[in-house]
């Protein structure tokens, strides 16, 4: 298969010289999900879910980290530096390795799924460990990156963008068009800003995007940064998003919203995906559609095709899994 790179060249900020450092990324299914729209009293065939799982690493960053080591590598840099709540890390570390580059990772102590931590120390990532939460590890990381003549592969590199809005492109060539609304949750903001840029980007019509944060993390919901974010979802405990700006140009463009779920609807729609649907995400990942299911329950059902982007594998959080999934004994 081509990398995202190749197959994208045409619409990504690349040339001939760049060397494109890539693990096989993209090209994630599209899968019809018919329990998840009978659920939500929608019409067979409505609802599709963008499973960015099946990444190389596991979750959509493989993406926007493909175009941002090839850049990095492409000026000559020493190495690669992120703040991660885990997802970010384990693409860093993967592709830095693959690019033999050096990644140093800044994460928030006792608050990265276990799956994604072992990615990250698997791929020889130097691990800095920061006494507080995601914004904290950002702006030290950010700081030290200046400091220490690394290459930020955060969000807030416009290659990570760039790279990330092909989802947008492959959502649209899987539908023959783009959909009428696009479910997904939101953390940092990248993403949101990376989809709607590709939609615009592809011309023709634009999905109305719905965008949802844990009600204990929701500080675009809420209007300001939340001091102590709280969720189980730990991809999204975020209170201060670096692409604030990127999400409410997103939501106003685009005629959408953004809004909240709670854990509890957050870990229902995670068991209903994996149970009703065959998709094993994680816990983060099915805030969107946690969202769909919210607004469809209080009468405000969208018209039209639904997407629901699944943002990461439901491997990368073994615990969360152990502590909200029952065994279900066999009585054979
Ligand atoms: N879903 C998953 C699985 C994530 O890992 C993230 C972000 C998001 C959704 C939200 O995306 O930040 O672009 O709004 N994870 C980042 C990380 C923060 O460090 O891995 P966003």
């Amino acid at each position: 298969m081509k990398s995202l790179i190749e197959r994208w060249r045409g619409r990504l900020p690349v040339t001939g010289r760049t060397p494109v450092v890539s693990l096989g990324e993209g090209g994630t299914p599209l899968i019809r999900a018919d329990r998840l729209a009978r659920a939500a009293g929608l019409p067979p065939g409505s609802v599709h879910l963008k499973f960015e799982g099946t990444n190389p690493t596991g979750s959509f960053k493989d993406r926007g980290m493909t175009l941002a080591v090839s850049k990095a590598l492409e000026a000559g840099s020493r190495g690669v530096l992120c703040a991660s709540t885990g997802n970010t890390a384990a693409s860093a570390a993967a592709y830095a390795a693959k690019a033999g580059l050096r990644c140093v990772v800044f994460l928030p102590r006792g608050a990265v799924a276990r799956g994604k931590l072992m990615q990250a120390a698997a791929h020889g990532a130097e691990i800095v460990d920061v006494a507080g939460n995601f914004d904290a590890a950002l702006r030290t990381a950010l700081r030290t990156a200046e400091r220490k003549g690394l290459t930020v592969v955060n969000s807030s590199n416009p290659f990570r963008i760039e790279g990330q809005k092909t989802a947008a492109f492959e959502v649209a060539e899987a539908m023959g068009r783009a959909p009428d609304f696009q479910f997904m949750p939101v953390g940092n903001a990248g993403n949101i800003t990376a989809y709607w840029k590709g939609y615009k980007e592809l011309g023709g019509g634009r999905p109305r995007i719905m965008g949802f944060q844990a009600a204990g993390a929701a500080p675009l919901v809420l209007g300001h940064p939340v001091k102590a974010p709280r969720t189980v979802a730990t991809a999204i405990r975020i209170g201060d998003p670096y692409s604030r700006d990127g999400a409410l140009a997103a939501r106003d463009e685009s005629g959408g919203a953004i809004g909240s779920v709670t854990d509890s609807q957050i870990l229902a729609a995670y068991r209903f995906l994996a149970r009703e649907e065959g998709v094993f995400c994680e816990p983060a990942s099915a805030a969107g559609v946690a969202g769909l299911l919210k607004l469809c329950r209080s009468g405000r059902k969208p018209r039209g095709t639904v997407v629901c982007v699944l943002t990461g594998h439901g491997l990368k959080d073994p615990d969360t899994a152990a502590r909200c999934i029952p065994l279900r004994r066999s009585r054979l």
